[in-house]
């Protein structure tokens, strides 16, 4: 993948004036104050051509060449990576009253057979990528739908606002009603397609995306492991053991399987560039699986709270090795924001008695979100070279949230209260390739 796409206008040079903070390397799980954690009060973050050239004090203003942008007082951060979120789903977020199954048929399907209309399409793109912006997120991991449409339009706005993202044709072949069904023939012809006019385009990637084994035969899932072994730098996205009656249901489905996620590791599916969403219902053999191959499980903690799915044993995941994304899962999921996502982590982390830091959750929204799709050398923190993806957020947003931080006394304490008290309200500026995306 480029640094610059060719269709996404990029400014000459850009400098930024506020509260730099990223990280340089993994915080500890449960820690409070961080080594890790780079906070750098009142300096220039310099931007040339879409990339990170460098930063100075505040008080070294660079030059008239530099297009000036004064956001004295804000807090300025690498974009949210968003590890798992659908696209059409916005149409169905906040929907009242099922779990997954019974969510999927009521809710979902229905809204997402409408994308097989080109015009729900293009519209449900635009609105779904600027909604991620305005959210402060500026990569994402996005299931479309079953229908090619829906994967060349997000593509292709995705392409137009200069974004990196990562998405692939849902495949679903049974369990799926009318208009949501492919075969495994079309299928394969269809991501073929696809991946030869997206994977690797501006800052585009594709991924193998099979719904969830309930919804592909295992021919269709053979024919997506055939397909990642063919391709080995495609990325691979499922669900993962969400829900026990989901669970039931692939053991039924897949007798000789070892677990749910034998069912996946049997097809081919199960690689460094899996991403995995959920994943509570595992045991000690998947998550060694999952740690030996160095697969990713994307935690969707407002989802799962959302959804009554259960509760995410992060620390168990933590002391098996085995790498964990931050995902918002709208329309599951019930905000796009990754601030709101970070709540919900610690919320679910705070229920098991296990409280995570808000720097290890700010860390895996960005860098640690980068470094599980491969993605650090080019997106996830300020180093000179970067991508200059980055978000401002303001601390005045909201009265109660100005007033929490009038009394905070450390910038720990300050960003956990944004976490738990902010959201998108406190996003002033998005920024992409250093261009401002936002309005
Ligand atoms: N499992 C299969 N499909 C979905 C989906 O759309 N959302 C969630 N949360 N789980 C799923
Ligand atoms: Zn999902």
């Amino acid at each position: 993948m480029t640094a610059a796409p060719a269709s996404h206008p990029v400014s000459a040079r850009v400098a930024l004036r506020g509260d730099l903070l990223d990280f340089t390397s993994t915080p500890e799980w449960g820690a409070a104050e961080s080594a890790a954690v780079r906070f750098r009060p009142d300096h220039w973050l310099l931007i040339d051509h879409g990339q990170i050239m460098g930063t100075l004090p505040g008080d070294q203003s660079p030059d008239i060449t530099w297009d000036h942008h004064d956001h004295r007082g804000r807090l300025i951060l690498p974009g949210f990576i968003d590890s798992h979120v659908h696209s059409p789903q916005l149409d169905v977020i906040a929907s009242y009253g099922t779990e997954l199954l019974d969510w999927l048929n009521t809710y979902t399907f229905p809204a997402e057979r409408r994308y097989a209309d080109p015009e729900q399409a293009l519209t449900g793109a635009a609105r779904f990528l600027d909604a991620l912006l305005a959210h402060g997120t500026t990569s994402a991991v996005v299931f479309p739908t079953v229908h090619k449409v829906s994967v060349d339009t997000l593509f292709a706005a995705a392409r137009e606002r200069g974004m990196r993202l990562i998405a692939g044709k849902v495949l679903m072949d049974r369990h799926a009603p009318d208009g949501l069904r492919d075969d495994v023939v079309q299928a394969e012809r269809d991501c073929v397609d696809l991946i030869a006019r997206w994977h690797g385009e501006s800052r585009l990637a594709y991924a193998m995306t099979v719904r969830f084994a309930p919804t592909s035969t295992p021919a269709q899932l053979a024919m997506a492991g055939r397909l990642c072994a063919a391709y080995p730098d495609l990325y691979m996205q499922t669900h993962l053991a969400e829900n026990r009656a989901e669970v039931q249901w692939v053991k039924e489905l897949f007798p000789d399987a070892r677990s749910y996620l034998d069912v996946y590791a049997r097809a081919g599916l199960l690689n460094a560039r899996s991403v995995f969403a959920h994943g509570i219902w595992l045991d000690a053999a998947d998550r060694a699986a999952l740690r030996d191959v160095g697969a990713q499980i994307a935690h969707s903690p407002s989802s799962n709270l959302f959804l009554g799915s259960g509760l995410f044993d992060w620390t168990a995941a933590e002391d098996a090795g085995v790498a964990v994304s931050m995902a918002s899962d709208v329309g599951g999921g019930t905000s796009l924001s990754m601030l709101r996502t970070m709540a919900a982590a610690y919320t679910v982390g705070q229920a098991q008695h296990k409280p995570l830091s808000p720097w290890r959750a700010w860390y895996l929204a960005t860098l640690g979100g980068a470094a599980a799709l491969a993605l650090d050398d080019f997106i996830g923190n300020f180093k000179t070279g970067k991508e200059a993806d980055f978000a401002v957020f303001d601390f005045k947003a909201t009265p109660e949230l100005e007033w929490r931080i009038d009394h905070a006394k450390s910038i720990e304490e300050k960003l956990f209260a944004l976490i738990t008290l902010g959201d998108e309200r406190c996003v002033s500026a998005t920024h992409i390739l250093g261009e401002k995306a936002t309005p």
